[in-house]
């Protein structure tokens, strides 16, 4: 049988690792409690050691999740190795860890982006600033800030505020020292994932996350509290569109520049008037709208990733499902502001339910299945349409017991009128 290592512990990872079980023997580094039901852990963090056990261990294929490792090099030590390993590489992850390098490639390669400036000095910033004749405006810290270092001023002196604040260091320390100042796009927010080798890409459907904690789009920003996916907002113009002017030039760009593109590319799309404007890259696939997608891929999960790796997208037909999945997050009590403590989950019968669980922040201790994180699991339900997988969904909901869990009452509200 194949081997498969998988670098990461959430329920995205768990995911991709679920959806291909049936094909290969599955490793993770360092996964959680519940991955370890399906597969082994392993306990090395170190990049080198951990290419030196892949290559003992005969892996055919690694699968990075997060940003973090990749935008560290991981993806550079295992190819050095000879090793197949899907996600970026250290310089071509930039399109993340910097949002003045992913502005200005975007200029570069005249895809289409929110007006901009980048800057290190306040005076830059004030001058733009005064004259941007449009609120809101839109502050962004250049580095990684764990999703907080985007702020939506109401006013120019909000805008100046905020400018200075990145600047001096004093709200994200070296990651706000060079900072983007760019116009507010006003439409709706749309998420996609490409499959790219290099050259080819496989483009996924079209996912909408919810950022925010609470119903109505309330409360504090999250990691993501639910998604679902495709959306009927994606329709096969917006599709089309993003192919056409953003990904194939992302590509070629990116090729241009030495860095060709291989791994998940996903795109932060604000579409305004049917058009679509890309808000932000991220090198590595949502969470939790990964826990979506993978249910949805009919053909070989193990394909996609081990192709997408040898750069050869091309000898593969990726075949989607013709179903809708939604995915609600089930957080424990004090998400996101603090921890909670381990609370044992128990879950009811789960065979009148059509869908499934990705485990997250979850530890098993003596045997017991333990909430032990912020988001705990996602419940996924599957249906023809939006309504029937959201209920299904639900119905998961209710099987599902931990102390304190909270979670949203509606998500896919956008697709539901
Ligand atoms: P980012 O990390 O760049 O995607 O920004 C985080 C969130 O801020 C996005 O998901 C949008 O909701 C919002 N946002 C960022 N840039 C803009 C913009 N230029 N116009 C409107 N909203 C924006
Ligand atoms: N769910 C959004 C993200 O993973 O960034």
């Amino acid at each position: 049988m194949k081997k498969v290592l998988i670098i990461g512990s959430g329920g995205r990872e768990y995911s991709i690792g679920f959806f291909m079980k049936n094909e290969a023997e599955i490793f993770y580094a360092p996964g959680n409690g519940a991955t370890s039901e399906f597969a082994t852990n392993i306990d090395i963090k170190d990049f080198e050691e951990l290419a030196l056990w892949a290559k003992e261990n005969n892996i055919n294929l690694t699968i990075v999740g997060p940003e973090a490792p990749l935008v560290e090099g991981i993806t550079d030590v295992f190819k050095k190795h000879n090793l197949i390993i899907f996600g970026p590489t250290k310089n071509a992850a930039r399109l993340e860890g910097s949002k003045v390098y992913m502005k200005n490639f975007l200029k570069k390669h005249n895809i289409p982006s929110a007006k901009y400036i980048e800057t290190n000095k306040k005076e830059k910033a004030y001058e733009f600033i005064e004259k941007m004749d449009k609120l809101p405006i839109v502050i962004k810290a250049d580095g990684l800030c764990a999703g907080k270092g985007v702020i939506i001023a109401e006013s120019k002196e909000e805008a100046k505020k905020t400018a200075d604040e990145m600047l001096s260091g004093k709200a994200f320390g070296e990651a706000g020292k060079k900072i983007i100042v760019e116009e507010f796009l006003d439409g709706y927010e749309l998420s996609m994932f490409a499959i790219c080798d290099g050259k080819d890409f496989v483009l996924l459907p079209a996912a909408q996350d919810h950022k925010r904690l609470l119903d109505g789009d309330k409360g504090p920003n999250t990691g993501g509290m639910g998604a679902y996916a495709p959306t009927p907002l994606a329709t096969p113009e917006i599709y089309e569109k993003v192919k056409e002017k953003i990904i194939k030039p992302t590509l070629k760009g990116m090729q241009e520049e030495g860095s060709a593109y291989e791994g998940v590319l996903f795109i932060g799309l604000m579409i305004v008037d049917n058009e679509p404007y890309v808000l932000e890259y991220n090198v590595r696939f949502g969470d939790p709208e990964c826990e979506e997608l993978m249910p949805l891929i009919e053909s070989s999960v193990y394909d996609m990733f081990y192709y997408g790796a040898k750069g050869e997208l091309e000898k593969i037909d990726v075949k989607i499902k013709d179903m809708v999945a939604v995915g609600v997050v089930c957080a424990s009590k004090n998400y996101p502001y603090s921890s909670s403590k381990p609370a044992e989950i128990k879950i009811d019968d789960l065979n009148s339910c059509n869908g499934y669980i990705a485990y997250a922040g979850v530890k098993n201790i003596d045997g017991k299945l333990m909430a032990s994180g912020g988001r705990i699991l996602v419940c996924v339900g599957y249906g023809k349409d939006v309504k029937e997988a959201r209920d299904e969904a639900y119905k998961i909901v209710d099987k599902v017991h931990f102390d304190g869990m909270q979670f949203r009452k509606d998500i896919a509200y956008q697709a539901i009128k």
